[in-house]
This record gives structure tokens, C-alpha cells and sequence, in this order.
């Protein structure tokens, strides 16, 4: 018998022929104030073929929170997927930090959530991008956040420049569509991003699964020891399943098919038990010497050289658990790099320093200023701060004292003197970027080295042709000589190539000969009807 036998008889409501599943369970539901809910199929209408009427609450309330179901998503790396899993010390830091989650021995609950920077919360997870790696772990001491990427560096060197570089990297006004020339715009003109553009388009740009790329902690940050010593610090996590990326060709093709792909194949090796490690090392700096090394290590566009400072083991992040619900625990999850614990501070880096106010901020208009009380985000420490009611606050003082000083016996801090996590500063208030320390300082020599010594010749050739068919992308004009000269100075053979493979590109893209600028504006759209340049 067929599900959809039964016809309606003249005079029947149409739902009539709707299917009553057999093992469907009819017994109810509530409203969301805890009555049993009347119907979650047939709204109330005044007559059979009558208007529906307003006071049908449990309508009215689901139509409501419906209209409201979806926080905003984040203003970048909105694109992301995540896993709990624990944290455990193999090895003995303690003579460099004092902070528990770091002590021999320790387990320390965690999440992770990787995810794609420029794209939006629907976009293909194998898009060429820097891969976010953000942790966070429930210490004894608090929550510690480490918010960092798969790649050792960043585009920019100030916090300032950060809103530029991300809208230069999403959509266009007017056509919505990304756009090639105004990326290679805004990196060509701010060329500090020659180190990370360089990872970008090399083999490690597109990673083959989330579970096939390394973590940085990118910037430098401060370890504190229980003797108050003070030590600079890179974090380094290695997968365990090894680092392996995509070709653009592969990655592409797998953009169509499976969008998610990165996100299924993390959920599905969890599920499976195939439960992906990362090896946490650290460098570690003495803190004097980070003032006079040969870079600037405050700046996030330069690597530490591992021959000067070399990796030491600290632990081991497991990967175990999947969220069980995926908008509870990893839409709202709210990582912080202002979350630190004792025994772990911050750097003068001014990118870091501007991320620290950034992230809570966007919180607290993402999701709400008590999205701390989230059982995602929420510490397990007992105790009390000093902050209150709010919009959807959950917990609360009861009658307890909610000033500081007080003498109602409600505890506070009082901690005076210097701070241990600190490090001297002088001078006048000034603009200006970290100071160059040395002719190895400048933009170039790091991502000239990557080109010319990390690379192989295969790796080299591919690098050329990514390059290449990235600027062929509608990158024309003044941008497009920029970014030639932007690779002769990373290095001049490669950035020679690059010239040459775009330039007979466009010239097997031209065979009549029309002028560059005015066929590719046309295809952006970025030219008016009297030819006028708008972009
Ligand atoms: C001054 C520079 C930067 C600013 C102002 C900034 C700001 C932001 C903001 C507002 C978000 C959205 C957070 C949310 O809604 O949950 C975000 C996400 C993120 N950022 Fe940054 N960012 C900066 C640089 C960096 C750098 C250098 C890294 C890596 C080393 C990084 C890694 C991440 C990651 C991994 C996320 C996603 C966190 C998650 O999974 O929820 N950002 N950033």
C-alpha cells in the first residue's frame, strides 16, 4: 500500500493526505515555557480556510526564535570545525614556566577548532588560505586560549593594518565577488606579507585535511617560572599523521564536489577512533637575549631560526570527542588570545597586543557579554569576578557583595607593584613599526630563503605556476608590475619566472591583442559604462 494512498474527501483538511509514520512518536512536545504544545504541525486558524490567528503563542514563538536562530557569524574565520580532545605534559618545562597546564604529568581537558580564514561560514573548506588552529584549554588555573594558525607567520606586523588586510581578501561592493587584483593590491603595497604570501601559494597552502597541518602559536609569547624568571617562547604543534596539502588542481575539484570536505574528514576519523596528535615544542628564548637577537621576534612576520633556538617537547594534544552539537559547542565557542593563565603572558608583538582587545570584543557582540556562561566557554575554576547581569545572564551572586573593597566577606584581588609577566618599556608615545635589527630584518630575506633553500626544484616549479595563475586572475596594471617586483625581491630568478609565465599567459588569454587593463576590468565590472577605472 502506498504511503500517499488515501485522498482527501471534499471537505477534509488538505493535511489529511499528510502520512502518519508509523513508530513516529505522537505523544508531544511542550511549548517553551512548559506546556504541552498543542501542535508542532498545525497552526491555528479562526474558520477552515481562515486567517491564523496571534494568540496560536506556540506559533507565534516558534516563528520567533526561528527568525532568531543563527548568531552572526565571525567577522573572519567563520568557516570552521572543531573537536575536544586533552592535553598531556611528556616532557619537564617547569624550569621555564610554572603554569599547571604545562606541569609534568599534567591531562588538561580541551577544544580545537580549525578553520578557513576569508571565506564565509559556507565556503569550501579547500580554498587556498591560512588555516586558523585555535585551542583552548580548561586548566586548573583558567581557561588558557592559544589562538594561532598553520603557519609560523603573518601578513602584517600591526593590528592597525588588520581590517584593511581582511577586507582586501573578502568581497568586492559592488559585484560581491573576491577579487584578485585587490589582494595582490593590498599585499604588493604592505610587503611584510611576502613571507606568509610565499607559504600561502607553496605546497603547505592548501593542507590535505585539517589533520595533515601543523599549529603555530605564531607570535612570541612570555613564559614566567615559579622563581619569577621570565623566558620568550614560540609554540610549535607537529601532526602526528604528517603534513600534507593539496594541489590546487585537487583542491579545486574537491571544492565542487564536497565543500566540507575537511569538516567531514575530521568528525569521521574522531567517530572512527582514529583520533588525530599533534606534538606540542617549544622555542625558547632567554629573555634578554629576544632584545638583541637578529630579528625582531616581535614581529609575526619573521621565524626564529631552529638552529639558534632549537624545538623543545612539552606534550601531546589528543583529538577524541566530537562536539555532540555543533552550534552549542563550536559556533559559539569563543576563543581569546587574552585568556592567559599564571605563568604565561604576552609579548610587545603590537599585533598580538591588538588581538587581545579584539576577540573578547567581537564576543561579546557575536554572541552575547555573558558568552563567558556558555558551557563551551565557561572556566572550571572555583570562585567569583566581578562582573554582573547583563543580557542572558545565568549565573549569578545571589546577595553577595558585588563591590570591591568590601567587608560582607565577598573575597577580591588586591595585587599592587609590578607585574610578573612584565618587560621594560621607554620613550615618547609613537607610530612606527618594530625596529629592524639587522640587514637579515627586512621583508625579503626570510621568504627568499623559504624560496630558495626549503623549496626543491619541483616544489619551486609548482610555486611558480600557483603564483602565476593567482595573478592571472584578473590582477592587471600598476598592481600587477608591483607584484613582479615584489618576487624579484623575495628572489630574482623566481620572480622572474613568475613574470614570464604570467606575461605568456596573457598572451595566450589575448591572441587579438585587446589592450589587458580593459578586457579583465571589464570582467571584474570594475570599469563604468564611459570606461572609468573604479577600482
Ligand atoms: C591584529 C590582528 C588580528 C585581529 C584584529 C584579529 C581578529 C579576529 C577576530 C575578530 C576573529 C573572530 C573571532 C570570533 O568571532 O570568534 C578572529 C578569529 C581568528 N583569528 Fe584573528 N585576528 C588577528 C590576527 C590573527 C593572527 C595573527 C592569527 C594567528 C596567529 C589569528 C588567528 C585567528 C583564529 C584561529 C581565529 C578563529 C578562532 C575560532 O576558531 O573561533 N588571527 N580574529
Amino acid at each position: 500500500m502506498s504511503t500517499y494512498e488515501k485522498s482527501p474527501a471534499p471537505g477534509d483538511p488538505a493535511d489529511a493526505q499528510d502520512p502518519r509514520p508509523t513508530g513516529a512518536d505522537t505523544s508531544g512536545s511542550l511549548t517553551d515555557t512548559g506546556a504541552p504544545a498543542p501542535s508542532d504541525r498545525q497552526s491555528l486558524r479562526a474558520g477552515a480556510d481562515g486567517p491564523i490567528v496571534l494568540h496560536d503563542a506556540h506559533f507565534v514563538n516558534q516563528m520567533a526564535h526561528f527568525d532568531r536562530e543563527r548568531v552572526p557569524e565571525r567577522v573572519v574565520h567563520a568557516k570552521g570545525s572543531g573537536a575536544f580532545g586533552t592535553f598531556e605534559v611528556t616532557a619537564d618545562v617547569s624550569q621555564w614556566t610554572k603554569a599547571a597546564v604545562f606541569q609534568p604529568g599534567t591531562k588538561t581537558d580541551m577544544l580545537a577548532r580549525f578553520s578557513t580564514v576569508a571565506g564565509e561560514m559556507g565556503s569550501p573548506d579547500t580554498w587556498r588560505d591560512p588555516r586558523g588552529f585555535a585551542l583552548k584549554f580548561y586548566t586548573t588555573q583558567g581557561n588558557y586560549d592559544l589562538v594561532g594558525n598553520n603557519t609560523p607567520i603573518f601578513f602584517i606586523r600591526d593590528a592597525m593594518k588588520f581590517p584593511h588586510f581582511i577586507r582586501s581578501q573578502k568581497r568586492r561592493g559592488a559585484n560581491g565577488l573576491r577579487d584578485n587584483h585587490m589582494q595582490w593590491d593590498f599585499w604588493t603595497l604592505n610587503p611584510e606579507s611576502a613571507h606568509q604570501v610565499t607559504y600561502l601559494m607553496g605546497d603547505r597552502g592548501i593542507p590535505r585535511t585539517y589533520r595533515h597541518m601543523n599549529g603555530y602559536g605564531s607570535h612570541t609569547y612570555m613564559w614566567v617560572n615559579a622563581s619569577g624568571e621570565r623566558f620568550w617562547v614560540k609554540y610549535h604543534f607537529h601532526s602526528q599523521q604528517g603534513v600534507e596539502g593539496l594541489s590546487g588542481d585537487e583542491a579545486t575539484r574537491i571544492a565542487g564536489e564536497d565543500a566540507d570536505f575537511h569538516r567531514r574528514d575530521l568528525f569521521e576519523s574522531i567517530e572512527k577512533g582514529d583520533h588525530p596528535r599533534w606534538t606540542l615544542s617549544v622555542q625558547v628564548i632567554p629573555f634578554e637575549e629576544g632584545f638583541s637577537y637578529k630579528t625582531n621576534i616581535f614581529d609575526v612576520t619573521k621565524t626564529v631560526s631552529h638552529a639558534d633556538y632549537p624545538l623543545h617537547e612539552v606534550g601531546v594534544m589528543t583529538l577524541d570527542r566530537n562536539p555532540d552539537n555543533h552550534f552549542a559547542q563550536i559556533e559559539q565557542a569563543a576563543f581569546e588570545p587574552s585568556a592567559t593563565v599564571p605563568g604565561i603572558g604576552l609579548s610587545p608583538d603590537t599585533m598580538l597586543l591588538g588581538r587581545v582587545f579584539s576577540y573578547a570584543d567581537t564576543h561579546r557582540h557575536r554572541i552575547g557579554p555573558n558568552y563567558l556562561q556558555l558551557p563551551v566557554n565557561k572556566h572550571r575554576v572555583e570562585g567569583h569576578s566581578y562582573t554582573y547581569d547583563g543580557p542572558m545572564a545565568y549565573d549569578h551572586a545571589g546577595d553577595a557583595a558585588v563591590y570591591a573593597a568590601n567587608t560582607q566577606g565577598t573575597s577580591y584581588s588586591d595585587g599592587t607593584g609590578p607585574a610578573e609577566d612584565s618587560y621594560p618599556v621607554s620613550g615618547d608615545l609613537v607610530r612606527r613599526a618594530q625596529t629592524v635589527r639587522s640587514d637579515e630584518d627586512d621583508n625579503f630575506s626570510q621568504p627568499g630563503t623559504l624560496v630558495r633553500e626549503v623549496f626543491d626544484d619541483a616544489q619551486r616549479d609548482r610555486f611558480v605556476d600557483t603564483v602565476a595563475g593567482h595573478l592571472l586572475g584578473g590582477v592587471t596594471g600598476e598592481v600587477l608590475e608591483r607584484a613582479f617586483d615584489y618576487w624579484k625581491a623575495v628572489d630574482a630568478e623566481t620572480g622572474a619566472r613568475i613574470e614570464q609565465a604570467v606575461r605568456a599567459g596573457q598572451a595566450e588569454d589575448n591572441p587579438g591583442g585587446q589592450p589587458e587593463d580593459a578586457k579583465d576590468d571589464a570582467a571584474r565590472g570594475t570599469t563604468d559604462a564611459d570606461g572609468t577605472r573604479r577600482g
